[in-house]
């Protein structure tokens, strides 16, 4: 039944090709489908993990930061300027709590402390800061919020650097 217009004769959607053309549309599809799978799974990798305590823990770490540390580390965690020098009253300046800072060389045991009892508890007598604690203040649920809060700041690598002193050093 060749009519001599070079066209297949059989009717559409049911030849060899047709076939062929849906197999890899499949094929594709599923491709597609794995690769998107993997980079959604890889950018969740990326986040930070259940010992940050999601989403819900790094948005209460935010307010307490804001309400309660923003005003000495500042708003975007970036300290006071000269903060590696003292003030003429023999006061640090607060220090930032990026990736810039030194924050991040603590376990995670010392920023607790710190934050729960200020700065005085690990430091000589008669030592002057401003950095007071917030036992007072915030529940322990608070603040490991923001520290969870403060360390989502962190690239990956310093994260992993911080969590690597924390696991030599889990005290403080
Ligand atoms: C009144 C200013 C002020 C406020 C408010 C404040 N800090 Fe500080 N903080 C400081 C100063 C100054 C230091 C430097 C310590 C020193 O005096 O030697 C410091 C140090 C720290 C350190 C130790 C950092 C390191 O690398 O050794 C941590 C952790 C810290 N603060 C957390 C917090 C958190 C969390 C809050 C909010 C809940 C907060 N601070 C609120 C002034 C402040």
């Amino acid at each position: 039944m060749n009519d001599g217009s070079g066209k297949n004769p059989r009717p559409k959607g049911t030849g060899p090709r047709r076939q062929m053309a849906l197999i890899l549309a499949v094929s594709l599809g599923a491709i597609l489908i794995i690769a998107v799978g993997g980079y959604v799974i890889g950018r969740f990798a990326d986040e930070p993990g259940p010992e940050a305590g999601g989403t819900a823990q790094l948005a209460l770490g935010k307010s307490v930061y804001v309400a309660q540390c923003a005003a000495c580390h500042g708003v975007n965690l970036e300290g006071q300027p000269n903060w590696r020098q003292r003030l003429p009253s023999g006061e640090l300046p607060a220090p930032p709590h990026d990736a810039s800072g030194h924050t991040w060389h603590h376990p995670d045991g010392f920023l607790f402390d710190v934050t729960k009892h200020g700065t005085l508890r690990f430091a000589p007598p008669g030592y002057k800061t401003t950095m007071g604690g917030f036992a007072e203040v915030l529940s322990d649920a608070e603040i490991t919020a923001v520290i969870a809060y403060i360390k989502a700041s962190w690239p990956p690598e310093i994260r992993a650097r911080q969590a690597d002193i924390t696991a030599r050093q889990p005290g403080s």
